[in-house]
């Protein structure tokens, strides 16, 4: 008995390092995957490859990916490979290949290596689609963001500016610092609840509203979760085969009750209103998006949705973590808060005091103060895309192959020395018009590039600007001891965003 028991454990045993051996075996030979390919790479690490801190919760990928173009540069490479587990992942540095991928050699590079389940409801949005269903919904929404878009939707964007002013004049009435990040996350959350999906949202009065409340959760990823889904990126077919789902009910609930509340309301009252919504109810309706003529195919009542909840998701973190790392280092420098306060107080001279959306577009400093925020802390730390048909890299004997995923390491470019000396040192001079032309174009790249780059680019920045003038026209800020510093940033995120709150002193300008 005991015999047969310890016979059939010693098979068990062989079993397992049979398997054991097999399976490191198996990894040690896909981690041999870039030496094959001639491109060169930094050793990996089994199981994780060079992702670790990442996969175990413990470090902000856009920050990883940072130190590893760090690594890459130190040694002189002009492109590197990594893995994530077993995947490997190609980095072009040298920025004319970043510029081949991006625009030139586009067609190459034109998905997003994404895992999606078909049966997820609200999963066809921009951000996800591949091949030709993302180029023809690209081309059906691309007029929603014009610049004249822009300027039609101001008035409906400036109510949620007199709504900020009031709740930072309630909240400087506390005689108590003030938690910028929530302070500005209420107010693009009100913005974009009422652009995206034509709401009186109330974020700005009520501190945890709806729409605050799901905005706040909308982005909570437990480990599991942010392991879940690197996992599903990288082994898609196992993710399939175990039907892995990260649609959330709550949300889907929330999202198409109110996408089909608006559409009865507006259709029932033959009301219109100037907002993303509108945009893409005339889509629905078949009708192109001025509400005129007639574009083929329409949108469907989950692609709509789909849309208005990738609006939303894209639009209110971004920019409320930009304004708040531009205040924060405003409040650290106050010779540049005091230079861009003169230029505010000028051009609203000139404008009866008024803001309104030419006066922003004066403001030339402002944008440079906006610009040098985003090289530092840029809200999209990198990007992605997936080579679709195999492709040579110009000037080298490698060819990425279909299939492979490529990351675009923004936040490391944006930190390199060769572009930027001193890069921690935060000066908007480097900005100035001058400046700009001296670098090579692909240095900056905070909305991403090419005819796959950030669709709501004019938004982002016009609420973000209307944010900062508002605040900073009538608050002088300096930095709270309660604010943690250095700054960190939070681990399992979508957007790179400040560990802990932001806190400022705000002090009332007569
Ligand atoms: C400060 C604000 C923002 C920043 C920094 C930002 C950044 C980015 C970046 C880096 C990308 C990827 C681009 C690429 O891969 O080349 C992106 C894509 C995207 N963004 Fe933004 N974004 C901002 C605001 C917005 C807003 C306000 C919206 C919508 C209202 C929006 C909607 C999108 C969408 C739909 C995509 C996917 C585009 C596609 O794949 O075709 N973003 N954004």
């Amino acid at each position: 008995m005991f015999g047969l028991g310890f016979l059939l454990g010693g098979n068990f045993i062989t079993v397992v390092v049979a398997v054991l051996v097999v399976t490191i075996a198996f990894w040690k030979w896909k981690y041999q995957y870039w030496k094959r390919r001639n491109v060169p790479y930094l050793e990996p690490r089994i199981p994780f490859g060079n992702l670790t801190d990442v996969i175990r919760g413990k470090k902000f990928i856009g920050i990883t990916l940072k130190d590893i173009y760090e690594e890459m540069k130190t040694r002189g490479w002009k492109h590197g490979g990594i893995y994530t587990f077993t995947k490997p992942t190609y980095i072009p540095m040298d920025l004319d290949y970043v510029r081949n991928i991006m625009t030139k050699d586009f067609k190459y590079f034109m998905d997003r290596d994404v895992y999606v389940n078909e049966n997820d409801p609200l999963q066809a949005h921009l951000l996800n689609l591949s091949g030709t269903r993302w180029r023809n919904l690209r081309a059906k929404l691309t007029p929603t963001f014009t610049s004249g878009k822009m300027k039609a939707m101001f008035q409906v964007m400036a109510e949620s500016q007199e709504g900020l002013q009031k709740m930072m004049h309630e909240e400087y009435k506390k005689n108590e610092p003030v938690n910028i990040k929530e302070i500005l996350a209420r107010f693009t959350t009100n913005i974009i609840g009422s652009c995206a999906f034509g709401l009186e949202c109330h974020t700005l009065e009520e501190e945890d509203s709806e729409f605050r409340v799901f905005g706040r959760n909308l982005f909570k990823m437990t480990r599991l979760e942010s392991f879940k889904r690197l996992f599903a990126v990288t082994f898609p077919e196992v993710a399939k085969f175990l039907d892995l789902s990260f649609s959330r009910k709550d949300v889907v609930d929330f999202i198409m009750n109110m996408v089909q509340d608006t559409i009865d309301h507006r259709e029932k009252n033959n009301y219109t209103r100037n907002d993303f919504m509108q945009l893409l109810i005339n889509l629905k309706n078949n009708k192109d998006i001025d509400g005129d003529g007639h574009d083929g195919k329409s949108l469907s009542m989950d692609e709509l949705a789909s849309q208005a909840l990738v609006f939303f998701a894209a639009g209110f973190e971004t920019s409320s973590t930009l304004m708040t790392f531009a205040l924060y280092e405003l409040a650290r420098n106050e010779d540049v808060q005091e230079t861009l306060r003169r230029e505010i107080d000028s051009v609203l001279d000139k404008h009866d005091k008024q803001m309104t959306y030419d006066s922003i577009q004066d403001m030339k400093y402002l944008s440079q103060v906006i610009d040098e925020t985003f090289r530092l802390h840029p809200p999209a730390a990198f990007t992605d895309r997936k080579c679709v048909e195999d492709y040579k890299i110009p000037d080298q004997d490698v060819v990425i192959e279909k299939g492979t995923q490529v990351f675009i390491p923004i936040m490391g470019i944006h930190y390199d020395e060769e572009y930027y000396p001193e890069p921690r040192r935060f000066d908007p001079e480097r900005f100035t018009d001058e400046n700009k032309k001296s670098r090579h174009n692909y240095a900056f790249m905070p909305f991403g590039e090419g005819p796959r780059n950030c669709i709501g680019m004019r938004f982002g920045l016009l609420q973000s600007k209307m944010g900062l003038v508002s605040l900073l026209k009538n608050y002088k800020f300096t930095v709270n001891k309660k604010t943690m510093e250095p700054l960190q940033y939070q681990p399992r995120n979508f957007v790179l965003a400040a560990q802990g709150e932001i806190w400022l002193n705000a002090e009332k300008i007569n």
